[in-house]
């Protein structure tokens, strides 16, 4: 007879040949109506299965985790892992695993659609024309700035702001700055400031620090009051790097040309105050969302599922 298979819930729909390769190798339940899981159903998850599949959507704290939960693993379908309480993963002796490198490049295209969307006024022209109230060409209508040339400023230099550094400024010629704890590749044409410095200098600000409590607010109402009044803010990291309400009285009082948001602080809300601004491009948290990188990262989940049901060490640790 050959032994149980492990049993693993995984809490939303995730690209078919994932769900493929999560049914074979494991006792899976897969969401098939691909809502969001309650919190009693997540609590029920952690206490009966042996391990958890989770995304971004989900909130993995102590009461879903519970004090003697059966799982003893959550593979996380992110790269990001602040939705997850990882001291009480830790106490109730869970590993985490998550998605990093397959979701480079396709947060750096969203990170540069954004850049270019916002300085050349994309979503101010994509809703003048559905709206029907575009009466032709004229020589001074959604006049943008030009992002050739510009100065970027890049606040977070992992893997994705170097990507999207690349893309700047191999593409777009723009100048490079970065705001970054250590200091990166001598070889990359990017020149390091301080984070006040780099505020007040770019023309282009793209965030792309982790979320974290020493993070929490890191571009704050000061830093925003530095930004020069034709520049922009781009955030395709996490709402709450972002002192939100202060991002948004400086819009409103045209301190700043504008922003390009695809991550908001209580994600799917989405202040009204930010949706009645023009000059914001919004997004539905669509870093990672092609099919090849969804593809790539439900794979990695796969992997550290397997590694821990056959005992290796998680190729993607991180608890
Ligand atoms: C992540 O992986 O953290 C993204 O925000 C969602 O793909």
């Amino acid at each position: 007879m050959s032994p149980e298979k492990p049993r693993v819930v995984v809490t939303r729909r995730l690209p078919e040949a994932v769900e493929a390769e999560l049914s074979s190798r494991f006792d899976a339940a897969l969401n098939a109506d691909d809502a969001q899981m309650d919190r009693a159903a997540l609590a029920r998850a952690f206490a009966e299965a042996d391990a958890v599949l989770c995304t971004v959507g989900d909130r993995i704290d102590a009461a879903a985790i519970g004090s003697a939960p059966r799982a003893k693993m959550v593979a996380t379908f992110s790269v990001g892992t602040n939705h997850i309480d990882l001291d009480a993963a830790r106490a109730a002796g869970l590993r985490v695993s998550s998605t990093p490198g397959v979701l480079t490049d396709a947060t750096a295209d969203i990170a540069m659609s954004l850049i270019l969307m916002a300085m050349r006024r994309c979503g101010e022209g994509e809703r003048m024309v559905r709206a029907g109230e575009w009466h032709g060409w004229t020589p001074t209508q959604l006049l943008g700035r030009d992002p050739t040339g510009a100065t970027l400023g890049i606040v977070g230099m992992g893997r994705i702001g170097r990507a999207t550094a690349a893309r700047a400024h191999h593409g777009f010629g723009m100048k490079i700055l970065y705001a970054n704890r250590s200091e990166v590749d001598p070889g990359m044409p990017a020149e390091r400031r301080e984070l006040h410095e780099l505020m007040a200098e770019a023309d282009v600000i793209s965030v792309h620090a982790p979320a974290s409590a020493e993070n929490r607010n890191l571009i704050s109402a000061e830093l925003i009051a530095r930004m020069k009044p034709e520049a922009y803010l781009v955030n395709t990291a996490r709402g709450d790097v972002v002192d939100e309400p202060a991002l948004i009285a400086a819009l409103q009082a045209g301190r700043i040309a504008g922003a390009g948001l695809d991550v908001f602080v209580e994600e799917p809300k989405v202040p009204q105050a930010l949706r009645a601004l023009e000059n914001v491009v919004l997004l539905p948290h669509l870093g990672s969302a092609t099919r090849a990188t969804r593809e790539a990262m439900g794979m990695k989940c796969v992997a550290n599922l397997d590694a821990f049901f056959a005992g290796r060490e998680l190729p993607e640790p991180v608890v």
